[in-house]
């Protein structure tokens, strides 16, 4: 699809915009437009409330009582339907715990336990490397001739599904050019070849409706502080099929998962449900501000967010077209909506200093190495004006080279 078919007017985008009362809901510092809510999303206002309350009342007063009069001890399972709403999951089949690379190993150990004649786990080489780097830990922790097998392109994957791969395991939006595979269709092909399928919805879960459900996903997890605004290492979440629940016991067998904690009973007896997959005590004021921020959420409507984030992705491409080629920037997002996630990569020589002058600018994104520069746009707080307006700052930095200041070429350890 031309991006340039339909010129997108900001003004009037943001006059039309049925999300735009959300902005009122979240913190957001003056003179900062706020690209990067796919690595950690704002504050919700009511996330301070909340937690300030739990602080001083709940622990602050009430102490140990709080576990069953604030019902602390049921939090993932409440933050967890929360988030299944979201994702097109059933009651009962979602649990926010953990955090998304322990979940994956929870997952990925029972989906290859479920497919016990198989050895193989294929990915792609430009997945998260958390997810690779556990595949790889779990392969060697069954000590069975697993192995990770890798697709150096998203049209390779179907070519490699054979009778000896167990677990197809991807990221549904790639984090670094935000290519969103078609998650029906790839787990109804897995399926056909005896193949379970796990998908992180790390880039996925707050930014575009998805169904879980439909798609006979068999597992899933993903991150609670990206589009969901759960706060700096907010607890992840997990997703197990009802058909695959009490099947197996995963690995971390903690107490939290045993379907009697309280009688402190010497032998593991999982629970039967998606609860199996908790493992110890949940941190209680994470858990507490990830509920809060999800509370937002039922408000929301995931398909006009979804229309949102295309045409503010739209906006920003267009706006970039006119100048990106005579500075050597290179859309590394697929232009078809239907391709992508909510976020816009370029390539770019020079990347981590353009980040850095644009930071400096208030525009805040980040760089991905080796070359790109990240703008995710996260529909409950942004407008568009701010989207027309940071891709206007980043044309003045590459005019003026003002990136080129020695400051901005000192790396932080976190890009
Ligand atoms: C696709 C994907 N999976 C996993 C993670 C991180 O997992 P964890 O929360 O365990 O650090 C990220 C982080 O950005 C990610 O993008």
């Amino acid at each position: 699809m031309d991006s340039t078919a339909n010129k997108i007017d900001p003004a009037r985008a943001d006059r039309d915009d049925p999300l735009r009362a959300f902005r009122d809901r979240f913190e957001l510092p003056q003179g900062v437009i706020y690209l990067d809510g796919n690595s950690l999303g704002a504050l919700p206002k009511s996330v301070r409330q909340r937690v300030a309350k739990t602080i001083s009342e709940e622990w602050g007063e009430q102490l140990i009582r709080s576990w069953n009069s604030a019902d602390w001890v049921h939090l993932p399972q409440r933050v967890g339907e929360r988030i299944a709403r979201l994702i097109g999951a059933e009651e009962r089949t979602v649990v926010a715990t953990d955090s998304t690379s322990i979940n994956l190993f929870k997952v990925l150990s029972a989906a290859l336990d479920l497919n016990p004649d198989r050895r193989k786990i294929v990915s792609e080489r430009e997945n998260f490397p958390t997810d690779l780097y556990i595949a790889e830990g779990v392969a060697k922790q069954i000590g069975k001739g697993h192995r990770l097998v890798l697709a150096d392109t998203p049209q390779d994957i179907l070519g490699m599904l054979d009778e000896d791969v167990a677990v197809l395991m991807l990221t549904h939006v790639n984090y670094r050019n935000g290519y969103r595979h078609d998650m029906a269709a790839l787990t109804k092909s897995a399926h056909e070849k005896g193949i379970l399928v796990i998908w992180d919805l790390a880039h996925t879960a707050g930014a575009m409706p998805i169904d879980l459900t439909g798609a006979q996903a068999d597992f899933a997890i993903g991150c609670g502080y990206k589009y969901l605004n759960g706060g700096p290492g907010a607890p992840a979440f997990l997703y197990v099929n009802p058909r695959h629940q009490g099947g197996f016991r995963q690995p971390l067998s903690g107490w939290f998962g045993h379907r009697a904690p309280f009688d402190f009973d010497a032998d593991y007896r999982p629970s039967e449900g998606v609860e199996q997959y908790l493992c110890g005590t949940p941190p209680v004021l994470a858990m507490v501000a990830m509920d809060e921020a999800m509370a937002l959420w039922d408000d929301v409507d995931m398909e006009t967010v979804r229309a949102k984030s295309v045409a503010m992705c739209d906006l920003f491409i267009q706006e970039i077209d006119t100048y990106a080629e005579e500075f050597g920037l290179k859309l590394a997002t697929p232009r078809d909506p239907h391709l992508r996630g909510s976020q816009v990569s370029y390539s770019c020589h020079n990347g981590y200093a353009i980040m850095q002058a644009l930071i400096a600018r208030g525009v805040i994104g980040d760089f991905r190495a080796p070359d790109i520069i990240r703008f995710g746009m996260a529909p409950l707080y942004l407008s568009f004006a701010e989207v027309s307006e940071a891709a206007a700052i980043l044309k003045q930095i590459l005019e003026t080279r003002t990136w080129d200041q020695p400051e901005y070429h000192v790396r932080g350890a976190v890009t």
